[in-house]
């Protein structure tokens, strides 16, 4: 039976952690009676690819304005300090690896305690700030752009194989999961950054989308091409309802329109792209995970999920809490669990559990072809 996300609604968050471990349990103990093809008991390494909404720090490493290393960032955090997630205290990595039983979260790739064996971990290369395009983002100047964090990708590769040997580097990249989430920032922070910016001069909205669609299958293959084969692919969010949106270009409190047409394009051509993709392997490498659904539910129903609001967000300043950056200077709600909004772009690690809830258990409304849990119980046997 899937478990929706209203099912967790009554749960308290004792309940829900006690309901984690054992699902965790469940699923560290299921890997340990199979035989087991991996020459090894570790969980499956987990590399993570994309944006701020899945950078777990490497922006800390950079000289650039996209970070999340101050507070009250990290607030509920087990440290209760930054750590550059944007978030208050985990997010979607964080979840999604205590669920597949890793030992810890992927450190960033430009963390220097990233050697030795934690390595075998796997390994974050997201980069706030970036797009599918080069030159999106190009205000954050020194982020890592897509096609580098595949470079860097490669660059680990090289470095496993010193530590397991190429045939060992090889098994642990195919078993691995990958996540990955790109996409927004190539409206927010490109087409629609400022009134009749570059690429809204050179295409109309539906022509820009068929543009980066194409550029993001190139960038998938070249992943598959280094070694990934289960690859959980993000959609946009509804991006015209974050508290920025709102308080920028929303009329009344309304998603605003333009953003909103842009993830309703982007999302369903993304969804063919991947089945496309599959049918061309002929193998499912590639999982849409849809959360512009998963979010409008909470935005269009907040109270059901224990939110007060979908539209202020917890920290920041002006109409909805949506101008500007979250500071140690802004207006920060007592209570994180009752938003669903972090800052002005960003969910709430309560807002990034039931996601994770749905990537782990949804229906094919949410995950497509199939969820996670799947998607472990068929690895553990293949
Ligand atoms: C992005 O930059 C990289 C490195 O310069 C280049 O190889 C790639 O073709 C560029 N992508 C696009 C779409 O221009
Ligand atoms: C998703 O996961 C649950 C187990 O948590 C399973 O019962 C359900 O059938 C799965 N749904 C799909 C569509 O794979």
């Amino acid at each position: 039976m899937a478990i929706t996300l209203s099912n967790f609604v009554p749960l308290t968050s004792k309940t829900l952690i006690l309901v984690m471990v054992l699902v965790v349990g469940v699923i560290v103990n299921g890997s340990e009676a199979r035989p087991n093809n991996n020459n090894n008991n570790r969980p499956k390494a987990f590399f993570v690819f994309g944006d701020s909404l899945v950078d777990s720090g490497n922006n800390n490493y950079l000289a650039t304005t996209a970070r999340a290393d101050a507070p009250p960032y990290g607030i509920d955090y087990p440290t209760r300090r930054p750590t550059g997630r944007f978030s208050n205290g985990y997010n979607i990595p964080d979840l999604i690896s205590q669920r597949i039983g890793s030992p810890e979260s992927p450190l960033p790739y430009l963390s220097p305690e990233l050697n030795g064996q934690r390595l075998l971990v796997g390994a974050n290369f997201a980069s706030a700030g970036i797009g599918i395009l080069n030159d999106t983002g190009i205000q954050f100047v020194n982020i890592i752009r897509m096609y580098q964090q595949l470079e860097y990708f490669r660059e680990y590769q090289r470095r496993v194989s010193g530590v397991i040997g190429a045939t060992g580097t090889k098994a642990l990249v195919n078993q691995a999961l990958v996540l990955i989430t790109v996409g927004g920032n190539d409206f927010v922070n490109n087409y629609y950054l400022v009134p009749y910016s570059a690429r809204s001069r050179q295409y109309p909205l539906p022509q820009y989308v068929k543009y980066l669609i194409s550029e993001y299958q190139k960038l998938l293959q070249r992943l598959y091409d280094l070694g990934a084969r289960r690859v959980l692919v993000t959609g946009t969010g509804p991006l015209g309802c974050v508290p920025s949106e709102l308080a920028q270009r929303g009329r009344n409190g309304q998603c605003a329109t333009d953003l909103q047409r842009a993830a309703s394009l982007f999302n369903p051509q993304l969804e063919s792209m991947l089945q496309q993709l599959n049918r061309k392997l002929g193998r499912d490498v590639f999982i849409a995970v849809n959360t512009a659904q998963m979010h409008n539910n909470f935005v269009s129903n907040p109270a059901q999920f224990g939110f007060v609001t979908s539209k202020v967000a917890c920290c920041g300043q002006g109409p909805y809490n949506g101008i500007g950056l979250c500071t140690p200077l802004s207006n920060l709600c007592p209570n994180r669990n009752l938003y669903a909004f972090w800052d002005a772009f960003h969910p709430s690690e309560k807002a990034n559990r039931l996601i994770v809830e749905e990537i782990v258990s949804g229906s094919t409304t949410y995950m497509k072809p199939m969820n996670l849990s799947t998607i472990l119980a068929l690895d553990a046997t293949t």
